[in-house]
């Protein structure tokens, strides 16, 4: 890019802080308008609730006022191509985005858009498509290159289907093919593809693996979303009240870079809140199963004992490891139960003070986005350091720290 082009994009800065959502809104539109087939991509409950227009204007944001230095990107881009790559998106997908997205610059930004400004976010965007592109091609490489692994999606039969919880049933996924499956690193996820009738669609979701990797199947723990004011998550109920043991689901091979150091040695603390101890539970099981001397500490934060999935099999870690420590808070306390390390209340990490700040530890935090927000925001002013906290939502990233 030329030093005028530069200039150019970092000129719409404003522009995007202003208006950036109503940009991406206006491009998914034009794209869907265009590029139907592309519905079956793109998972369309996030188009509904506006997460996924928030998430790429955030992204082109960033991208507009870091263009002087794109590497301090690094890390959000490859979060993206992480899910990218999980949701099969190919080189050639970035051609037809790159095309509506400055068509929609020009449309949204009428006259303010002078050729030369949609020539500079033409170069922009061709040098971010590259990066992106090369960096997923790079993990689909290593993808294949594993026993078991594969790119694309694969058939997967559910052998199993087991309830953990009045709201969270696992199941239990092998090869269709009769093939082995690739190792992952404890707290990847899968995507699984489904087709639903109601919408004449193909719809992927992520489902992060909930126990260690074994090369014979995967584990996915699935909580069933009722909507209350807004419409029954639509895979989420599909996979609970219509998918039955045999059936088959699409997966793609498993992604993710919210994953445990399985190299260190130092302590780590696992903090999450309803369905979002499932990465959080691959790591657990990584460490137990492998005999790791790490010392873990499980908080976990639940409404009430009828919707907390893996009570037992947690409350047997803790018991039959004494390395593993569990702290397990509820909206209200059934007598009794505070002596066993139960809390009342939403998780308070200022409450266990002395049995979480552990030295070197590091800290995986996963749950509903308020949730992360104020773990997060006490871990800081517990003095943990910045990088020594890891986080994933369970949806297109919205949080920073
Ligand atoms: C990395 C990652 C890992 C994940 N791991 C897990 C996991 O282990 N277990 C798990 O259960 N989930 C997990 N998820 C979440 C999962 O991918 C799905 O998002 C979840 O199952 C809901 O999908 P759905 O199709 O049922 O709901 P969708 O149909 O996609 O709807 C999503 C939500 O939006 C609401 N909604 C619908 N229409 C509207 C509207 N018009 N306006 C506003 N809101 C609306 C729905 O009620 C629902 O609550 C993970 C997500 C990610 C990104
Ligand atoms: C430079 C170009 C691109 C940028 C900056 C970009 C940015 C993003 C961002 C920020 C997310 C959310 C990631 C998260 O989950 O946190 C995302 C997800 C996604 N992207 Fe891209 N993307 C680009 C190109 C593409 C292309 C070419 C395709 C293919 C058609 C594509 C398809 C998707 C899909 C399907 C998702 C998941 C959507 C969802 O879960 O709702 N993206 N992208």
């Amino acid at each position: 890019m030329t030093t005028e082009q530069k200039a150019l994009v970092t000129a719409t800065v404003g522009t995007l802080r202003a208006h950036g959502v109503a940009l991406t809104t206006h491009f998914y539109r034009r794209m869907f308008e265009h590029n139907p087939e592309l519905k079956n991509v793109f998972n369309m409950g996030n188009q509904q609730n506006g997460k996924q227009q928030m998430a790429l204007a955030l992204a082109v944001l960033a991208y507009a006022e870091n263009i002087e230095d794109p590497s301090v990107l690094v890390s959000a881009v490859t979060k993206i191509g992480h899910k990218h790559v999980s949701l099969d998106i190919r080189p050639e997908h970035y051609a037809i985005v790159g095309r509506h997205l400055i068509a929609s610059i020009g449309e949204v930004l009428g006259e303010a858009a002078t050729p030369a400004l949609l020539d500079a976010w033409t170069v922009a965007y061709g040098e971010l498509a590259s990066l992106m592109s090369g960096l997923e091609s790079g993990l689909y490489q290593k993808a294949v290159s594993q026993e078991g692994g594969w790119t694309g999606w694969r058939p997967f039969a559910v052998k199993q289907k087991v309830a953990e919880s009045a709201e969270i049933t696992s199941f239990y996924l092998h090869p269709a093919d009769g093939g082995r499956v690739a190792d992952f690193l404890p707290g990847q996820y899968v995507s699984v593809r489904l087709f639903l009738p109601e919408l004449n669609l193909f719809q992927p979701r992520q489902y992060s693996l909930s126990s260690a990797p074994n090369g014979e199947y995967y584990r996915i723990s699935v909580k069933k979303e009722a909507g209350s004011q807004h419409p029954n998550g639509m895979i989420s109920n599909r996979l609970h009240d219509f998918v039955r043991e045999g059936d088959i689901v699409e997966l793609a091979a498993p992604a993710g870079d919210f994953t445990l150091e399985t190299t260190k040695q130092t302590p780590v603390v696992l903090v999450s809140g309803g369905v979002g101890q499932t990465p959080l539970l691959s790591m657990l099981d990584y460490l137990t199963l492998t005999g790791s001397p790490r010392q873990v500490v499980w908080v976990h934060g639940s409404r009430n004992a009828q919707v907390h999935a893996f009570r037992e099999p947690v409350a047997d870690l803790a018991v039959g490891y004494e390395n593993v420590q569990q702290h397990i808070f509820y909206d209200t306390l059934a007598p009794g139960l505070e002596a066993k390390n139960h809390y009342a209340g939403i998780v308070d990490l200022q409450q266990l003070n002395g049995g979480i700040l552990l030295p070197e530890a590091d800290y995986y935090v996963c749950g509903p986005a308020p949730f992360i927000r104020k773990q997060v925001q006490d871990l800081a002013a517990l003095g943990v350091p910045r990088e020594a906290i890891h986080f994933e939502e369970f949806g297109p990233a919205t949080l920073s720290v």
